[in-house]
């Protein structure tokens, strides 16, 4: 099994600022994965805005993938302030990070609209993370498996083996997001476990926790049997915080 460390930058820095985010980060992580015995994968996803200026310098390392946090699942045409995947392609562009909480929270977006973008992304070569959770409500009413099956049954939804095989799923409890309240890594080992019984298929897809990682806490993360990375904000515009994640994933993945 790939572990995958991924940064979502979210709306966050302009493309200067994002040059000399990857600047402070791209070698040191580079230095981290030469070292490693491999099978770790490594992914930032800056703004749109900024993917053109910090596609060189992670292509330089070669050991930083780039990555978009959304993309519409048609083509070209009349999508008005959408961005399509020959776009991101031809940026350079390799993982694209899909249903995203805030993506389903502030812009409506459905299980349905995220099927599409999986089924583009896939078609198009690029690597969907595609991200599942639950609110707080829904957890505290006790359905978070439920929510969560739902949600990655969907997104799964008329896909072949092959392609369900193609993807990186990640498990986010919403509540967990930005609020620097930890889900206890056991728990989320068990939802976690429910998604990967989603389908036969997911037995070696990488699964991500997302929700308030952070250096200290990562390696609980990582130890858990179905936790297989981090999708990562807040900590992942800190160099020395995203080389330290991506550092202990390494040494998770050799050990
Ligand atoms: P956080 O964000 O690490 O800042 O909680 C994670 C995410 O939303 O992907």
């Amino acid at each position: 099994m790939r572990t995958v460390v991924a940064g979502n930058w979210k709306m966050n820095e302009t493309a200067g600022q994002a040059s000399e985010l990857v600047a402070a980060f791209a070698p040191r992580v580079g230095e981290v994965l030469a070292g490693a015995n491999g099978g770790i994968d490594v992914v930032v996803a800056p703004p749109f805005t900024a993917l053109a200026a910090v596609a060189p310098a992670l292509a330089r390392t070669g050991r930083v993938a780039l990555g978009a946090q959304n993309m519409h699942w048609d083509l070209s045409g009349a999508f008005t302030g959408e961005i399509s995947a020959p776009m991101l392609l031809d940026l350079g562009v390799t993982y694209v990070i899909l249903g995203h909480s805030e993506r389903r929270q502030y812009f409506g977006e459905t299980d349905e609209a995220v099927n599409r973008k999986v089924k583009t992304a896939l078609a198009q070569g690029l690597h969907p993370i595609v991200a599942v959770g639950e609110t707080l409500g829904e957890r505290e009413d006790g359905r978070t498996r439920d929510r969560v099956v739902t949600q990655t049954r969907a997104a799964l939804d008329g896909l072949n083996e092959d392609e369900i095989a193609r993807l990186i799923l990640a498990y986010e409890p919403i509540w967990a997001i930005g609020t620097g309240k930890n889900c206890d890594a056991a728990e989320a080992d068990g939802v976690m476990a429910g998604i990967r019984a989603c389908h036969g298929a997911l037995r070696d897809v990488p699964i991500l926790y997302g929700g308030s990682v952070k250096p200290d806490n990562f390696a609980a993360y990582l130890a858990q049997p179905n936790v297989d990375g981090g999708l990562i904000g807040g900590a992942s515009l800190d160099a020395n915080a995203f080389v330290e994640l991506v550092r202990l994933a390494a040494a998770a993945a050799s050990g």
